[in-house]
């Protein structure tokens, strides 16, 4: 297959990791103003971080084809506040675009899309955008973020911060990034009761050293009892499990819950705060994708394991 085409707008917003220096192309190399660093690009996507922490993300992202239309678009514009149609000709950062799902469709839209992840995953992600030339993935860290400030419309983070050995850091990292006017969107995994938090530390303690070959058929055993909805509707109270209709998404979500080596759980006020302290205003909490008395009702008395706590906000101009 041939290589993926390097945007050269969006990767004029790489800068060096080591410097901040700005980057040039020099054949499949990104080299820093003075020559001193080079960062390789391997099927176009530009390396200035190693896999790191994030292995298990590379394997499932890689491994299970998650990328729905519909759905991407409807958890797209709940977890961000934003409609797809209005990003046409904006500048958009996917901050942890993973197997690169939002990155497409943001980039289907219309939209410049610079996005980024530390794992592998970004193979895959190039791989689905390849056709989007507005499109550009680059593997890099969050946590020292090698991209201009100050320069997108919107930064977007869909379940990353949480799996950072520190969310707040990253959370300073990207808020950065966003343009004076420009809005900032994230989601992080909800902080349930502190017998659920407890339970799910003690079965990721032994999870998280599990290794992948033996985790996955385990996730897809919890595959199975998620397509029974007597057990699904009590059971995942107590232990996350996917309830998804899909198979393939169970099983992924299910591995995705419970080998990542970091996972932390947030508040609303703590995430509110986060965004107030970095200068942002306007910010609103979002509403969960599903609806519905009783849903509502354990939701926001923090019963629902891996739901979440969704904000935006726009930066101060
Ligand atoms: C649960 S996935 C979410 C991916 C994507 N946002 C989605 O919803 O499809 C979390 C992603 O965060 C990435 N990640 C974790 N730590 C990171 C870091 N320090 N810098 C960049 N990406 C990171 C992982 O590699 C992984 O792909």
């Amino acid at each position: 297959m041939p290589e993926p085409a390097l945007n050269p707008e969006l990767i004029g917003l790489l800068r060096c990791p080591r410097s901040g220096a700005s980057l040039r192309v020099e054949s499949d190399e990104l080299v820093s103003a003075d020559g001193s660093c080079r960062y390789p690009i391997r099927q176009g996507v530009p390396r200035l971080a190693g896999e790191a922490y994030a292995e298990s993300f590379g394997r499932q992202w890689n491994r299970y084809d998650v990328a729905r239309t519909e759905e991407d678009e409807a958890t797209f514009e709940a977890k961000t506040g934003v409609h797809p149609r209005d990003l046409a000709g904006r500048l958009v950062l996917d901050a942890g675009c993973g197997g690169g799902r939002y990155a497409r469709l943001v980039g289907s839209h219309g939209a410049k899309v610079l996005g980024v992840d530390l794992s592998t995953a970004v193979d895959k992600a190039s791989a689905l955008c390849a056709e989007l030339p507005n499109v550009q993935i680059a593997q890099a860290d969050l946590l020292d973020l090698p991209v201009a400030e100050a320069a997108f419309d919107l930064v977007f983070s869909i379940g990353v911060l949480h799996h950072t050995p520190d969310p707040r850091r990253a959370f300073a990292q990207i808020a950065k990034r966003v343009k004076p006017g420009g809005r900032l969107s994230v989601w992080l995994y909800r902080k349930n009761t502190p017998p659920q938090e407890w339970l799910n530390s003690s079965i990721r303690a032994v999870t998280t050293r599990t290794p992948a070959r033996v985790l996955e058929p385990l996730c897809a055993g919890l595959g199975v009892l998620g397509s029974v909805p007597v057990v699904n509707r009590t059971l995942n109270k107590l232990a996350n499990f996917s309830a998804h209709p899909d198979w393939t998404l169970r099983v992924c979500d299910n591995f995705d819950w419970w080998a990542p080596k970091y996972q932390s759980h947030h508040t609303v006020a703590e995430l509110s705060s986060w965004f107030a302290a970095e200068g942002f205003e306007e910010i609103a909490e979002l509403p969960p994708e599903k609806s519905g008395g009783l849903y509502r009702w354990v939701y926001e008395h923090d019963l629902i394991i891996g739901s979440g706590v969704n904000v935006t906000g726009v930066r101060r101009g």
